[in-house]
């Protein structure tokens, strides 16, 4: 099939060539012209494992191109829309600025029989909003929505392997059955494979993403709150989770305590949730989503609070600070607790060094003062305080130098082979189980 995808980034990108890789023409368009001459070039300027092999072969095939030329989505039957819809700087919500002007752009090219596919996370009640709008009902095209449960690190194979599909659809009967069969016949393969399908209208689908994110931010927000209790109590956080993991009604994943989550998507779906519940009048989740956040928010201070505890002069003072992306394995950075840690410990003045493997140059970009390490061992040489704030593997696995004395290693991830530093001479302290 010819599938146009609106907006390359994280999301986007990522769907263009999995959508190429099962077999459909795809073109992906995007406004930022240096993302699109990258794309084309098979290296994308994001990094997501195993992306640029799957664009090369894309591209290659002659099955993947990349344009700004919205005209080129003419012709397409399926229209995918992923651009972003970061949180508005005047508020909570969701700026759908980006979304509204992605499908604008897309309008002159619909044809009647044209389903338009939004993957963007979305605030509930947006879908049925963008359908009805007259621009939109002139074209005659269809409007479903297809949530994207994708996770950064992890991307192509939760696209072409995902858990689930959720098909948000019109009410309109003709509607709903002609957007149903143009996404079957999209994901064939994946359907194939006995995927779980869950066919529903436009709100329990929007509903279905965002409260997917709420119900993930709260699990970490959760065990976050029950390490400061077993912090102040002598209990160990970690086995803890693994002991209440193993009760399948609550599962291990995600009950990790550490410096708390970030990125791209659950610190702003969280705040958007908060804002549209009280839009619709809707209360209780307003006071959840809040403390989660508050919670989250909290273990960042804290870690910044014990270095400044360990370390109250700051003056040459290092603190070496390991991982800046948001998580491993990507070099996202939005709302990263590590990038904010080691920011803020820079502004306080004390000598921070940071390291990652793949988003250090990004985040020089972001702030041109923030130093970095020209290795792990150039990173921890004469450190006072060492931070894990992003657990690569590399920094997970790797051997530790020897310390310099007095020098403490938190583990804001939990995720540091406590004894081979203590063997090295550093004090350890953990999350929740110091
Ligand atoms: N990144 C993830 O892990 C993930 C997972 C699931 C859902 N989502 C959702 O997907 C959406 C996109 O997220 P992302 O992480 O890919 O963001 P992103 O910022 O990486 O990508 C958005 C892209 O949209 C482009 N864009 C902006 N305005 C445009 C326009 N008018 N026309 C065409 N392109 C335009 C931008 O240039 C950018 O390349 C968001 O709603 C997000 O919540 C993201």
């Amino acid at each position: 099939m010819r599938i146009s995808v609106i907006g390359c980034g994280y999301l986007g990108a990522v769907h263009a060539a999995a959508m190429a890789s099962l077999g459909h023409e795809v073109v992906g368009i995007d406004v930022d012209q240096a993302k699109i001459d990258a794309l084309n070039t098979g290296f994308a300027s994001i990094y997501e494992p195993g992306l640029d092999e799957l664009l090369q072969e894309g591209l290659k095939s002659g099955k993947l191109k990349f344009t700004t030329d919205f005209s080129e989505a003419r012709g397409a039957k399926a229209h995918f829309i992923g651009v972003g819809t970061p949180q508005r700087k005047d508020g909570a919500g969701a700026d759908l600025t980006y979304l509204n002007s992605a499908l604008n752009s897309l309008l002159p090219y619909l044809s009647a029989d044209d389903v338009v596919i939004g993957k963007s996370t979305v605030p509930v009640g947006t879908a049925q909003a963008l359908s009805q709008q007259e621009s939109f009902q002139a074209t005659g095209a269809t409007l479903a929505w297809n949530p994207e449960f994708l996770r950064e690190g992890h991307a192509i194979a939760d696209t072409v392997t995902p858990d689930r599909l959720v098909y948000g659809l019109p009410a309109d009967p003709a509607q709903a059955d002609l957007a149903r069969k143009v996404m079957d016949e999209i994901y064939a393969a994946i359907l194939d494979r006995q995927t779980p399908q869950i066919v529903t209208d436009y709100p329990t689908a929007e509903l279905v993403k965002v409260s997917a994110n709420a119900f993930l931010a709260t699990k970490i927000s959760f065990i976050n709150a029950v390490a400061q209790v077993a912090d102040a109590a002598g209990a160990n956080v970690t086995e803890l989770a693994d002991a209440i993991g193993l009760d399948d009604r609550i599962g291990r994943k995600f009950l990790n305590a550490g410096v708390g989550f970030g990125g791209g998507c659950l610190p702003k779906d969280i705040r958007a949730f908060k804002a549209r519940a009280a839009e619709l009048g809707v209360t209780d989740v307003i006071d959840l989503m809040t403390t989660v956040d508050e919670i989250n928010l909290h273990q960042r201070q804290s870690i910044i609070d014990q270095v400044k505890q360990l370390l109250p002069e700051v003056e040459g003072k290092k603190v070496a600070v390991l991982g800046l992306a948001f998580k491993p394995e990507s070099d996202d950075l939005r709302d990263s607790p590590a990038l904010d840690v080691a920011t803020r410990l820079s502004d306080a003045g004390y000598q921070v060094v940071a390291i990652d493997p793949k988003a250090g140059d990004k985040a020089q970009q972001l702030y041109p003062g923030l130093v970095l390490a020209a290795d792990w061992e150039d990173a921890l040489a004469d450190a006072d305080v060492a931070l894990l704030l992003t657990e690569w593997k590399q920094f997970t696995t790797a051997q530790p130098p020897q310390a310099k004395t007095g020098a403490v290693v938190i583990d804001g991830r939990n995720s540091l082979d406590r004894e081979s530093w203590l063997a090295q001479g550093w004090a350890y302290q953990g999350v929740g189980r110091r």
